[in-house]
């Protein structure tokens, strides 16, 4: 990477993007992403790993970085990467259905406690072995990294699970999360993820589920009555390639590759928590309103959406849910 822009470099001039200026000898690999790109826990992991692959790697591959869905939405995204049109992305865990079911138990409602519960699924056996779950289809799962757990958000006050019967949701491309909103009584409408804050402004949905990072980045809030601190779920994402990107490296840069994806997602993981609570802090700072539930309301969500683990959990394999459990 050059380090400094000269004339004749092709310089990327969509704005926010943290764009790299690729020298011609150097292997470019485009990341896309849909969320902010800082004050965001992806935003922030992939900018520092373009900015330690481009330091470390330098002269061989060449790391940009496109997010805030200036490239790809997460559906279309996946398609992308195997065909070989961008080579690195980070969509949530709810996004790889119609490659392998067994994500789905990143879904199930109230499945983990808490980050930490989720941290210790995923570097699990059963965890690692679903990084390379997809290679049939083509994709390669490199590391797990962290947004945060969600909260609901509507355009009127949320506390039980009866207050949401008739909104229509928001949902991202999952049947769980569609299942679990019919189980409240609302409609769950399936929408790319920077079409929300559209949406919710115009009416066309009256309610999203989301962590804090993604409703005070996007601004979700603003046009929301409230926030519901229901903690229901998690927002994860697969860093994921092409089998065949892996396998067209040579082996000493995919291993230095690997390392260094290795370590940012450990360092990286280990902020996003503070991160979503920043954000938290944020939007009460802005004058949004957050609602936190007693024991009894969060007892009601619960029930509600229970039944919801038994309808997915053939699919999903009952090993991958057992595993899941014993990380809380
Ligand atoms: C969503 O679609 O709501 C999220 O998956 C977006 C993201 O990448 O966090």
């Amino acid at each position: 990477m050059k380090k400094i822009l000269t004339a004749g470099i092709v310089m990327l001039a969509t704005a926010g993007t943290a764009y790299a200026a690729c020298d011609s000898g150097e292997r470019v690999v485009r990341f896309s992403h849909v969320t902010a790109n800082s004050g965001h826990p992806k935003g922030e992991a992939a900018a520092l790993l373009a900015e330690r692959v481009n330091a470390e790697m330098d002269g061989r591959l060449c790391m940009e970085v496109f997010p805030n869905s200036q490239l790809y939405n997460d559906n279309k995204v996946l398609e992308a990467l195997v065909l070989g049109d961008v080579e690195l992305a980070a969509p949530s865990l709810s996004k790889f259905e119609q490659f392998t079911l067994s994500f789905r138990v990143f879904d199930l409602p109230f499945m983990f406690s808490d980050v930490a519960a989720v941290d210790r699924f995923q570097a699990s056996e059963t965890g690692q072995a679903m990084l390379d779950s997809m290679q049939d289809s083509g994709l390669q799962g490199l590391a797990f990294w962290h947004n945060g757990m969600k909260q609901m958000s509507a355009n009127k006050p949320l506390v039980s699970p009866t207050d949401a019967e008739g909104l229509t949701f928001r949902i991202q491309t999952s049947d769980v999360i569609e299942a679990y909103i019919n189980q409240i009584g609302g409609n769950p409408q399936k929408m790319a993820f920077s079409e929300v804050y559209g949406a919710l402004q115009t009416g066309v949905v009256d309610a999203q589920e989301n962590t804090w990072s993604n409703i005070y980045t996007k601004k979700f809030f603003e046009v929301q009555d409230g926030v519901t601190e229901t903690n229901h779920g998690i927002i994860d994402y697969l860093v994921v390639t092409s089998t065949e990107f892996v396998d067209s490296l040579d082996a000493a840069d995919r291993d230095q590759l690997m390392g260094i994806i290795k370590d940012v997602s450990t360092e990286r993981n280990a902020m996003a928590e503070g991160i979503n609570q920043d954000n938290r802090a944020k939007i009460l700072a802005e004058g949004g309103a957050i609602r936190e539930l007693s024991d009894d309301d969060r007892a009601a969500w619960v029930g509600a959406m229970a039944p919801v683990w038994d309808q997915f959990a053939d699919g999903i394999g009952q090993d991958i849910i057992d595993a899941a459990v014993a990380s809380n």
